[in-house]
């Protein structure tokens, strides 16, 4: 609550602008509200709460640096690549705020997984917090269309046939592949009734649609506070107040957040130059024009863009992309629905199930990624083809070394013995990379492994709870 005045001291105007406003809108109740609120300590580590507070700071920069850009780019045949051109050479600083729109928006989709998976691993989804986590599964599928629709607009070579290769992969969707197809090309090809579709979205709707989450989120998350830690965690002690102690350190944060920003935006004003982290602008789109080999998309999206590269033409009754697109569908399916599957967590018992599952999907994606990105395969100097085997097999062994760190450090640090689901991944990726067997044969024995692992701990446990902690 504001002070009362001293009597006889005539209240300043900050107080006379508090009181008029509280008179109207009954402020009173939200000073209350904030006074008391508090962010729960001692469960775990108090730096996971600060990263959907990271995430909505490099949010708020796209915003704000996407009203700028909006000022001088134009939508167009032959308006699109000049106008983003003009903007990098001729308006004062375009350069500076097309860098820090790219680099945030890398740095956002980053803060933004960290944040998903930080709150996996804490089972802070669980009852009563079942619609935050499904809220927030909503903001990470806009994130990523914010992504896909972004890329196209400066209507460079690059971006066109990405976008090609992207839209593309949707025609292997069943029944609806070849509709959504055209709708997300305005037509059977990229042309520019893509870019117009695109720009719609980027600009119009994904924006009024990510605000609405957003807010839900973050109202969610007001009514019920943050999640304590586990029952079986430390001890919670008293909680640290959200006004002023919390939001200071939040700030701060967010100030480390802009140096960062400051130092790779001046740095490295195209990016870092590696395939999926790049702006320079290049060539012009030509539709007319072959499309050159080895194009690839942000890196977000590059684990499916490998996913779809390893399924055959065929399997059993499905094309390839079908196939692929199906088994994305089924895991994103078990991500969403976490907290329902996570039943023990809602009853504040271990569910090391669930911290083993985000561990195996890092290390199935993790390996996609750098065979994508051709890690190893590349011969210095060489200008041909990567070499698959060589790739597979360095991409291999550093997921394996940096896998087996991890589950030491979880077997040694937290004493977590669960590890069915992060072993298959792992199986896959050596059967894969190190043995040479096709990677769906590896992955089908790795699902059986993992299945197997799964039967036998729910027959053994029924009812009780795991013994390993977490
Ligand atoms: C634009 C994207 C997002 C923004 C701006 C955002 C923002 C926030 C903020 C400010 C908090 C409170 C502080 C914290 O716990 O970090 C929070 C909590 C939470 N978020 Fe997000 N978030 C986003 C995306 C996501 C995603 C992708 C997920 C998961 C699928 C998610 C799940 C959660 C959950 C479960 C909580 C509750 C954490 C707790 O109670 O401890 N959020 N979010």
């Amino acid at each position: 609550m504001i002070e009362a005045p001293h009597p006889g001291v005539p209240p300043s105007p900050g107080e006379r602008l508090y009181r008029w406003l509280d008179a109207r809108f009954g402020l009173a109740k939200v000073v209350e509200f904030v006074q008391h609120k508090e962010v729960p300590v001692g469960g775990h580590s108090m730096v996971w709460y600060y990263l959907g507070g990271t995430t909505l700071f490099f949010f708020t920069v796209q915003v704000a640096s996407g009203v700028l850009l909006l000022m001088y780019y134009q939508p167009g045949e032959v308006t699109s690549y000049e106008s983003i051109r003009y903007i990098t050479t001729r308006v004062p600083f375009g350069w500076l705020i097309r860098s820090i729109h790219c680099w945030s928006a890398h740095l956002m989709i980053l803060s933004l997984v960290t944040h998903m998976f930080s709150t996996l691993i804490l089972k802070a989804y669980r009852k009563p917090r079942e619609l935050t986590w499904l809220s927030g599964f909503a903001l990470f599928g806009i994130a990523l269309a914010f992504g896909f629709s972004g890329y196209l607009l400066p209507w460079n070579e690059l971006a066109f046939f990405a976008t090609a290769v992207g839209t593309d992969s949707v025609k292997g969707l069943p029944v609806i592949g070849q509709w959504l197809l055209e709708v997300m090309r305005g037509g059977p090809d990229v042309t520019i009734n893509t870019l117009y579709r695109f720009f719609a979205l980027h600009v119009v709707i994904l924006p009024l649609v990510i605000v609405a989450v957003v807010s839900v989120h973050l109202l969610f998350i007001q009514v019920q506070g943050m999640a304590p830690g586990m029952a079986h965690q430390r001890a919670d002690r008293p909680g640290l107040k959200f006004f002023p102690d919390f939001l200071l350190r939040d700030l701060l944060l967010w100030l480390v957040c802009l140096i960062v920003l400051a130092v790779l935006v001046y740095l490295l004003p195209y990016g870092p130059g590696i395939p999926g982290i790049e702006w320079e602008l290049g060539k012009k789109a030509n539709p007319l024009a072959p499309a050159y080999p080895g194009i690839k998309p942000e890196w977000y999206f590059l684990w499916i863009y490998q996913l779809l590269k390893e399924f055959p033409a065929h399997l059993w009754f499905l094309e390839g992309p079908q196939a692929a697109l199906l088994v994305v569908t089924v895991l994103m399916g078990i991500w969403a629905l976490v907290p329902w599957l996570d039943r023990r967590a809602g009853r504040n018992q271990p569910s090391p199930m669930f911290t083993d599952l985000a561990i195996a999907a890092i290390i199935f994606m993790a390996y996609l990624m750098l065979k994508a990105w051709d890690v190893g395969g590349l011969k210095a100097g060489s200008t041909g083809l990567p070499d698959s085997r060589a790739t597979a097999w360095t991409c291999s062994l550093i997921i394996l070394g940096l896998a087996s760190s991890v589950a030491l450090l979880r077997m040694l640090a937290y004493k977590q013995r669960w590890m069915f689901f992060s072993g298959a991944a792992l199986l896959q990726v050596v059967l894969n990379g190190v043995f040479g067997l096709d990677y769906i044969v590896a992955g089908g024995i790795a699902l059986l492994v993992a299945i197997a692992g799964l039967v036998v701990t729910l027959r053994k446990s029924s009812g009780e709870p795991l013994e390993a902690p977490r």
